[in-house]
C-alpha cells in the first residue's frame, strides 16, 4: 500500500471514530460507512442517502472474530465464512443486539459482510470497530463502482476513500441463513450453486420478478433500484432477434426526437452499424457485464441519453444477478423476441 494510502486511512479512521461518515471502496462497490455502534452517525447516512428508515445496513467487519460480537454464528454461518470470506457475500444472522437497532431498523437480524478489499478491512481495523455501510449512492440510483461515482451523487461532504474500480461492480449475496434452509434475498457474485457447494440445498427469492410483497424478507428488495435516468428497456431472445428488434426501437425512438443508446456485447456491436452503442462485455462473460454494468448506466446518463437498450445476457452464474439488476434498473419494462 502507497504511503498516501495509509495516511488517508488512517485519517479515515479518526472520521469514523469521531462519528463522522466515509466514502469507502470495497470489492463489490462503494460503501458509506459509520461507526455501526454510534446510532447518530448511522442515521446520519440515512438522511445523507434519502434511504427509507425501513432498511438496514450491512454491517462490515475485518474477520469473523468481530462478526460473532454482532450476530449469533450458527453452524451455516461458520461454514460460508469459511468459505466465502473475504468476499461478496452477506450473512443475516441472529443480532445479539451489540448494534443500535438504527443500523438493522429494529430487526432480530443484523447482514454482517467481510469486504475483499484491502482498503476497507484496513479502515475497519485501524477503526477498531464494525462499520455500517450501504452503497454509497443516492436511495434509488445505480450503485458507485469508482470513487468519482461516489463524488457525483454527494460532492464534498466526506472524505472518499479512492480505492479505483471496483472488481465485481455490483452488490454482494444477500442470504438469511436464521432458518434451517437458508434463503439467498438478493443475488450476486457468490452464485446458489457456490453456496449449496458448500452448504447444501438453499432456496431463492426469485429475483426476476417485480416484488409485489408488503413485506419482503430483504426491506431493500421493494424500492425502485439501480435506475438511470434514461429509459432502460431489455430485450431478450436469439441473437438475431434481439438485434432486430433492439435496431427497429432504437430508429423508432430517433425518428421521435429521443437520444437512444444501445448496450450490447462485444461480438454484436457490429451488427449495429452507426447507432451509439457501448459495449457490457463479452458475450459469455457475466462477470465483466457486472463490473461494467452501474458505469455504463451512469454514463449514458452522463451523456445525456434518454433510451437504453439492453441486450439480456444468460442467467446463469453471475448472469442472475445482472440481470436481476437490469430488470430493476429497467423497472420490469422487458421486450421479449
Ligand atoms: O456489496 C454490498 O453489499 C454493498 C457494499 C458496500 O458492501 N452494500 C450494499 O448495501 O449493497 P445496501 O444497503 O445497498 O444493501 C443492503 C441489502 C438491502 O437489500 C437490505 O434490505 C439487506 O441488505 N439487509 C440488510 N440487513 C438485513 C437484514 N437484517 N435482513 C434482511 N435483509 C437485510
Ligand atoms: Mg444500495
Amino acid at each position: 500500500m502507497i504511503n498516501n494510502m495509509r495516511e488517508t486511512i488512517e485519517k479515515a479512521a479518526e472520521a469514523i471514530k469521531g462519528g463522522g461518515i466515509v466514502g469507502i471502496p470495497t470489492e463489490t462497490v462503494y460503501g458509506l460507512g459509520a461507526n455501526a455502534f454510534n446510532g447518530d452517525a448511522v442515521s446520519a447516512i440515512f438522511a445523507a442517502k434519502g434511504r427509507p428508515q425501513d432498511n438496514p445496513l450491512i454491517v462490515h467487519v475485518d474477520g469473523v472474530i468481530m462478526a460473532r460480537q454482532l450476530g449469533i454464528f450458527n453452524k451455516n454461518a461458520e461454514a460460508l465464512a469459511k468459505s466465502f470470506w473475504p468476499g461478496p457475500l452477506t450473512l443475516v444472522v441472529k443480532s445479539t443486539g451489540a448494534v443500535p437497532s438504527v443500523v438493522n431498523c429494529g430487526l432480530e437480524t443484523i447482514a454482517l459482510r467481510m469486504p475483499d478489499c484491502d482498503i476497507a478491512l484496513s479502515l475497519i481495523s485501524a477503526a477498531g470497530v464494525p462499520i455500517a455501510a450501504p452503497s454509497a449512492n443516492k436511495s434509488g440510483s445505480p450503485s458507485p463502482t469508482s470513487a468519482a461515482h461516489v463524488q457525483k451523487d454527494f460532492g464534498n461532504q466526506f472524505l472518499i476513500i479512492d480505492g479505483g474500480e471496483c472488481d465485481i461492480g455490483i452488490e454482494s449475496t444477500v442470504i438469511d441463513i436464521t432458518s434451517s434452509i437458508p434463503v439467498i434475498l438478493r443475488p450476486g457474485a457468490v452464485t446458489k450453486d457456490m453456496i449449496e457447494s458448500s452448504i447444501g440445498a438453499v432456496q431463492s427469492v426469485n429475483a426476476l420478478e417485480p416484488n409485489t410483497h408488503k413485506s419482503p424478507a430483504s426491506p431493500g428488495m421493494k424500492y425502485r433500484h439501480y435506475a438511470p435516468l434514461a429509459r432502460v428497456t431489455v430485450v431478450e431472445g436469439d441473437a438475431s432477434s434481439t438485434i432486430e428488434a433492439i435496431k427497429y426501437l432504437y430508429d423508432k425512438t430517433m425518428k421521435k426526437g429521443g437520444n437512444p443508446l444501445v448496450m450490447a456485447s462485444r461480438e454484436n456491436k457490429r451488427h449495429y452499424g452507426q447507432r451509439d452503442v457501448l459495449i457490457t462485455g463479452g458475450k459469455d462473460n457475466a462477470a465483466e457485464t457486472a463490473k461494467n454494468l452501474y458505469s455504463l448506466l451512469r454514463k449514458a446518463d452522463d451523456m445525456s441519453y434518454t433510451h437504453i437498450y439492453f441486450e439480456a445476457v444468460p442467467k446463469a452464474g453471475v448472469g442472475y444477478a445482472v440481470m436481476n439488476r437490469i430488470y430493476k434498473a429497467a423497472a420490469y419494462n422487458i421486450v421479449k423476441v
